[in-house]
């Protein structure tokens, strides 16, 4: 079982049927940090076929030993952009849920460009979903969650569902379970696709 596919190896677009075992739905996410979402929504829901991508190499193999270290079939990891995936990698129409929690918010204007939700990438995310299918996001930062919130509420292809029943079966990330015992608001964004 291999957990840590190579990004220069893989076929383009992604075929499912190839990286996973399973057949089951597929949920995507994209900057898994430490892991504690997708490890954890991986062991509670072996019927899912989870891939995460993550740029940093540091996190990247450390979800993958954990991954490994806990026999999480249905999980893959991708070290690559969360861009590469969405513009590149992802086939059309094939993902079941897509998730982007604490999202890196920049918050010095001269670093606003860094930012990932712009309208070009949720289109891109939008394409990659099938109908009917989640698109969650998280933030803590108010000025971030805002610019989320505009794009979102902007992409076309996209409605808005209830952020509290989409995320109540959802583990919390690391970020967030930090968050929460600082008291810290989070802003939660719960999509469809029409
Ligand atoms: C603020 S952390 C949140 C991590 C995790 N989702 C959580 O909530 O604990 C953002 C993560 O996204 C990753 N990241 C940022 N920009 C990315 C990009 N363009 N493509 C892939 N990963 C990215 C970072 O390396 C980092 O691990």
């Amino acid at each position: 079982m291999t957990i840590d596919i190579d990004v220069n190896s893989v076929t383009v677009p992604l075929n499912w049927n190839q990286l996973f075992t399973g057949d089951g739905p597929v949920h995507v996410e994209i900057g898994s940090g430490k892991g504690r979402f997708l490890l954890k929504l991986a062991a509670e829901r072996p019927e899912i076929s989870l891939l995460a991508v993550e740029r940093a190499g540091k996190y990247h193999q450390l979800v993958c030993d954990k991954a490994g270290r806990r026999g999480l079939e249905n999980v893959r990891l991708l070290r690559t952009t969360a861009e590469d995936l969405l513009f590149r990698l992802l086939p059309p129409l094939s993902v079941d849920a897509l998730y982007i929690l604490f999202p890196d918010p920049w918050p010095k204007k001269r670093h606003h460009k860094r930012r990932l939700f712009s309208p070009d990438v949720t289109e891109a995310m939008v394409r990659c979903l099938k109908p009917r299918a989640p698109l969650l996001v998280k933030s803590d930062h108010p000025a971030y969650a805002e610019v989320i919130e505009a794009v979102l509420n902007q992409t076309p292809g996209l409605k808005p569902s209830d952020p509290e029943e989409a995320f109540l079966d959802l583990p919390l990330t690391g970020f967030e379970s930090k968050y929460v015992m600082e008291g810290r608001k989070i802003h939660a964004f719960s999509m469809v696709k029409k």
